[in-house]
């Protein structure tokens, strides 16, 4: 059903952290103005980025018998934010560094979907409240961190695996992104079967026209202008025994994945040109066909980016 995500984000930011459960939506968004500083009217996270228009067409209709979600069986419109991970103002584009990549889409038959990936292969922390410790530590630096780290056993691992991948530079339309949380596909039937997702280029790894701290925005512009910029969204279904809740589980061994869309970038453009910045990219915003899963870490995502984009947008006022 499509909703309305503004009026969602303002009702939501206007709760008080005591009706929202044990996690503190305001402490927890403090903790990234806290490590990173605050740029005003601005994302607090992810907060260097700009807007990517096009279009979400199916792929393999092998998805059918798993979701009967309109993403599918028709054409989308999609409306995209590409994004440098933290929330400092100006990272470089020309050093490498973790990449974000969200999602509005609107499907055929007016039907909202909004997804929001990060290139890292799992998560850091298996919560959202280790997260905030985290963060929090990482501001308070050295000796906290390490204190963090022998507490949290699931951070070694994601350093190990991570420091470990190729470090090549490529621009956000060379780059895969994944889901990280899991969520369901629903069928017709009722049926769930849980999954996990990726967008990876389906095409050419994304040519770098020239390097220069800000040559994102350029350089993906020019990939559109010679025609080849686009991601398969390729699902990942869980095996017996998967992590479902925790993020910060690998899935790892053979697994049946489904290339079941393709979202073909057509215009990019910067967020005051773009209709992007206003977007609250609310993970659990799905379709017809979807559900979010039992991992917690999607309910307070979607609390504390409602909480952002209320207090970001007020701020541009
Ligand atoms: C507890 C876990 C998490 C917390 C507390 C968190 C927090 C945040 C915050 C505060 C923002 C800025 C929102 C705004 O001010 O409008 C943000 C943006 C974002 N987050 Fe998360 N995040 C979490 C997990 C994740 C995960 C698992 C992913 C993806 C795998 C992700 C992907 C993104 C992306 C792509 C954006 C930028 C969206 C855009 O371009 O507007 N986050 N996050």
């Amino acid at each position: 059903m499509r909703t309305s995500l503004f009026a969602i984000c303002l009702s939501l930011a206007a709760l008080p952290a005591a009706a929202e459960g044990e996690f503190n939506t305001e402490d927890g968004f403090a903790a990234f103005e806290e490590l990173f500083g605050v740029t005003e009217g601005k994302r607090r996270n992810h907060t260097k980025g700009f807007c990517v228009e096009g279009v979400l067409t199916p792929v393999d209709d092998a998805v059918k018998a798993y979701s009967s979600s309109p993403l599918f069986t028709g054409t989308s419109t999609v409306i995209a934010r590409v994004s440098h991970k933290g929330g400092k103002a100006n990272p470089a584009d020309d050093k490498y560094g973790l990449l974000g990549m969200a999602m509005e889409i609107t499907t055929a038959d007016d039907d909202l979907h909004v997804i929001a990936m990060n290139t890292e292969h799992f998560f850091p922390v298996a919560t959202s409240e280790a997260f905030i410790k985290l963060l929090r530590a990482k501001a308070a630096g050295g000796d906290a961190v390490k204190a963090f780290a022998a507490a949290h056993p699931a951070l070694k691992a994601y350093k190990a695996y991570h420091g470990a991948l190729d470090k090549t530079l490529r621009p956000y339309e060379g780059t895969t992104y994944n889901s990280v949380n899991a969520f369901y596909l629903v069928n017709g039937a009722g049926e769930k079967t849980p999954m996990r997702f990726s967008f990876r280029p389906s095409g050419a790894e994304g040519i770098v026209v020239e390097t220069h701290p800000d040559f994102f925005l350029e350089n993906m512009q020019a990939n559109i202008a010679g025609g080849g910029v686009s991601w398969d969204m390729v699902i990942t279904l869980a095996n017996p025994g998967d992590a479902i809740a925790d993020p910060s589980v690998q899935w790892t061994g053979d697994h049946t994945e489904i290339v079941a869309a393709r979202f073909t970038a057509t215009a990019a453009m910067s967020e005051a040109d773009g209709r992007c910045d206003a977007i609250n990219f609310d993970p659990t915003v799905l379709s017809d066909g979807f559900e979010p899963s039992e991992d917690p870490m999607l309910e307070v995502r979607s609390l504390i980016y409602a909480h952002g984009v209320g207090k970001r947008l007020s701020e541009q006022d």
